[in-house]
């Protein structure tokens, strides 16, 4: 068995990974040898990402595929092409992320942004990639969240805040939302050998509030100086990429490369099972519950 795992190139999914710590994770993946897909919205910023991978990492296998994460279809479809051209999958690092503007905007599917790039996009991309990343031997799934979560609330009524929006709210709710979909799949996955991880890397600067015109956005960009640089912020990403012996923390928060407690609602089991029904009931039209991978995995 591990004659064929050191024949055997490693493969990883990364989305948003044309800039900030996304990219940097890919860089350094690339440095290590694995066989990186890029999952980017723009094809320009894209290939620019792709030839500084390459000319920093040596390594040729590196391509992306063009996809907006705020469309449920898209991510379907994208999913569709990665199961088609690659045998395994070993790694998928959702990375993308945004802060909304201060008015409550929502995708063409009728999701507020927010919601839908940072929560319903790591849920539908990860389920639609399972059955590839079951056919792997040792799989991780990272989930880039942040410490933004401890200002984030779980209501069932407000998932999507129809009422009382605010940028700061939006963004703690769905990076909470990474952390509880997080312990939730982790529960779902014991024993498979797919195991799963969130974190925050930290405060980084990055474009990460550049399209924001709010009050959270304009903060941001002013503190940047003070910031981490992406190289930095990207550390505990690759650490729960490619650490060994972590297994038995599947499910777990980290930050600075060591597990921490997230804040109380999300180490609540049922509020956890609770975003999970409502998440795929609201994906309804683009997730077939019943044949879900997720169901019945344990
Ligand atoms: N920076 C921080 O201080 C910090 C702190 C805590 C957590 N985080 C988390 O870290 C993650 C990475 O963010 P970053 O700081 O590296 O910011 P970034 O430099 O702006 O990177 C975000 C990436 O997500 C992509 N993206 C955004 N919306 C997309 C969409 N609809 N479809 C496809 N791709 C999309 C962006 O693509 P474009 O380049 O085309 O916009 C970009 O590649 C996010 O999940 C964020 O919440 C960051």
């Amino acid at each position: 068995m591990s004659e064929k795992k050191a024949d055997h190139q490693k493969i990883a999914v990364i989305t948003g990974a044309n800039s900030g710590i996304g990219k940097v994770t890919a860089r350094e993946l690339a440095k290590k040898g694995y066989r990186i897909i890029m999952i980017c919205r723009n094809q320009e910023k894209a290939e620019r990402a792709k030839q500084e991978i390459i000319f920093a990492s040596e390594n040729r296998d590196v391509d992306y595929l063009l996809c907006n994460l705020d469309r449920m279809d898209e991510i379907r479809e994208t999913a569709g092409k990665i199961s088609e051209m690659l045998p395994t999958l070993d790694l998928l690092v959702n990375n993308a992320g945004i802060v909304a503007d201060s008015k409550r905007e929502t995708t063409e599917d009728g999701f507020e942004v927010t919601f839908a790039v940072n929560h319903l996009a790591y849920f539908l991309l990860t389920k639609e990639l399972l059955p590839l990343l079951h056919k792997a031997e040792s799989v991780r799934v990272v989930n880039v969240a942040s410490e933004a979560h401890r200002a984030g609330k779980f209501d069932p009524d407000n998932l999507q805040l129809s009422k009382g929006y605010g940028t700061v709210k939006a963004y703690g709710n769905s990076k909470l939302f990474n952390i509880m979909f997080t312990r939730e799949l982790a529960k779902r996955l014991e024993g498979s050998g797919v195991t799963t991880y969130s974190l925050h890397p930290g405060a980084v600067s990055t474009n990460l509030a550049s399209d924001s015109s709010s009050l959270f956005g304009w903060l941001f960009n002013m503190g940047k100086m003070f910031m981490l640089s992406p190289d930095k912020g990207a550390k505990t990403t690759i650490w729960l990429s490619v650490a060994e012996g972590i297994e038995g923390k599947s499910g777990g928060y980290f930050k600075n490369s060591k597990e921490v407690k997230p804040s109380r609602i999300a180490q609540d089991d049922q509020a956890c099972r609770q975003l999970w029904t409502m998440t795929e009931e609201l994906l309804g039209e683009f997730v077939e519950v019943k044949s879900s991978p997720f169901v019945g995995d344990k």
